[in-house]
């Protein structure tokens, strides 16, 4: 299919498809490595910082903020109470964790360099000596995958002191994760890198102000940082043509569900829905019904509502979100209940309990949910499914509570005929469903 995009061309994934991409030989040798390195060293770091903000890189772990804008927050030379110098910490959030967002993980197993590379000229940008990246603890794989590519970069002197022979020195260290979605939120992720428990904080101070171990830090996507090395090497206006007028380049995104070829694709923003479920090989046992746009907690939407755009302003627009770039296609086999509840009881589970909007508010929507698949829902439910989630939406210290709310009243909204058939007719068995998922 044409991408209708004379501009696009695969900025982070040339090449994943081919034998021992991830290794830094190949990295080198075919895909021009570390050379945007090489040239962002000879630039002065603010120029960095606005080659980024041209580019009009949105970050990509899902709220889309500006990353030169973002960059630009960090202190120029912070000093302590008396007067010390404070050092600045980067931090790469791998913490990939949101339900049908997978494809950090591609980046990370296939084109590792391309991260280390984007996080070296962003330490250079932000003028930091130091780099985390906080890996999700499932990844056990990638975590090793990762410390060998870091190993291979500080061997051939692109890590370490005196980056080719800049004067700049740079260090990175893999911190992992234990298996919590809630440490994906860039502050619970800094509590749980100081070894405290993974709650996230208020914010203000940002970490630009007040990061990890109290210094000013600066946290993206592993995505974002990938994006980098072309928009140093290649020029922010090559990328930003790619994009729209608002955010730039190409998007990963993960179509998983009922579609011929689920997978990673990375492509231009000017495509709708529809379009990206014909590249991902079209429609699989059914017709389509229903997807979740940018990961589990975007707001579904029908099928009739799937030619939107999937830049992050068209999304919006629509009521969802771009978020994370995992597109969950359901067809006409599925209910829309059942599938709701699937999600809900991984939030009810993943709630830090910090606030009791959220502990407590996931909890009852999975009950209520689960009442009415078991037969016992009454018409009232579904009004008070929207009662609960106006007391959790922007309620709490995260954004947490507001992505639980995403599926249940997007569900409840779109689809309210299949809630009332379910009350009606008695929950899952009235309808005669009796192949379902585990409660
Ligand atoms: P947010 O909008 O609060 O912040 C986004 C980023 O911009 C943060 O780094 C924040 O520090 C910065 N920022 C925002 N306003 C700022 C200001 N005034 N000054 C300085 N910095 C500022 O969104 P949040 O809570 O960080 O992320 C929510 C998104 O996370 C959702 O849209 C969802 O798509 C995504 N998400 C992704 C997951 C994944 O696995 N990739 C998992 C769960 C959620």
């Amino acid at each position: 299919m044409m991408y209708n995009n004379e501009h696009f061309e695969p900025v982070i994934t040339p090449n994943v498809d081919k034998p021992n991409c991830e290794t830094i030989e190949f990295y080198i040798q075919h895909e021009n490595g570390y050379k945007a390195l090489e040239k962002a060293l000879k630039m002065k770091p603010a120029e960095v910082v606005d080659e980024v903000k041209k580019s009009n890189l949105r970050g990509r772990g899902g709220a889309g903020f500006p990353t030169g804008m973002k960059w630009s927050f960090m202190p120029a030379n912070p000093v302590d109470a008396n007067g010390n110098p404070k050092p600045k910490y980067l931090v790469c959030n791998a913490d990939e964790g949101e339900p049908g967002t997978f494809k950090d993980r591609l980046i990370f197993t296939k084109t590792p360099h391309r991260m280390i590379e984007g996080m070296i000229i962003a330490g250079h940008a932000i003028s930091s000596n130091k780099g985390f990246i906080y890996i999700r603890g499932e990844w056990f794989k990638e975590a090793r995958l990762m410390q060998k590519a870091i190993d291979d970069a500080y061997a051939k002197g692109f890590l370490g002191k005196n980056i080719l022979g800049s004067g700049f020195n740079y260090d990175l260290v893999i911190y992992k994760g234990a298996g919590a979605y809630i440490c994906g939120e860039e502050t619970a992720l800094l509590n749980s890198l100081e070894g405290k428990r993974g709650e996230p904080r208020l914010k203000p101070p940002f970490p630009a102000q007040v990061g990890a171990y109290g210094m000013p830090s600066c946290v993206n996507n592993v995505e974002t940082f990938a994006a980098v090395p072309y928009i140093i090497e290649k020029g922010w206006e090559k990328y930003a043509k790619m994009g729209t007028e608002r955010s730039g380049g190409t998007r990963m995104i993960g179509v998983s569900g009922h579609v011929n070829k689920p997978g990673v694709y990375e492509l231009p923003m000017n495509l709708s829905i529809n379009d990206i479920i014909e590249i991902a090989g079209g429609m699989k046992g059914g017709k389509l019904k229903a997807v979740i746009p940018g990961g589990a907690s975007a707001p579904m939407l029908r099928a009739d509502e799937c030619n939107v755009l999937t830049d992050y302003d068209s999304l919006a627009k629509a009521g969802t979100m771009a978020g994370s770039g995992g597109l969950i296609v359901m067809n006409d086999t599925v209910n829309i209940v059942e599938a709701t509840y699937t999600l809900l009881k991984f939030y009810e589970h993943e709630s830090c309990g910090q606030c009791s909007q959220c502990r407590e508010g996931s909890h009852w929507l999975a009950r209520m949910f689960k009442r009415i698949l078991d037969g016992g829902g009454t018409q009232d439910d579904l009004d008070y499914i929207a009662k609960i989630c106006g007391n959790m939406a922007g309620q709490t210290i995260c954004a947490f509570a507001d992505a639980v709310t995403g599926p249940a009243l997007s569900s409840v909204r779109k689809f309210r005929e299949e809630f009332e058939e379910m009350v009606m007719k008695g929950g899952l068995k009235g309808i005669g469903r009796t192949e379902s998922v585990s409660h």
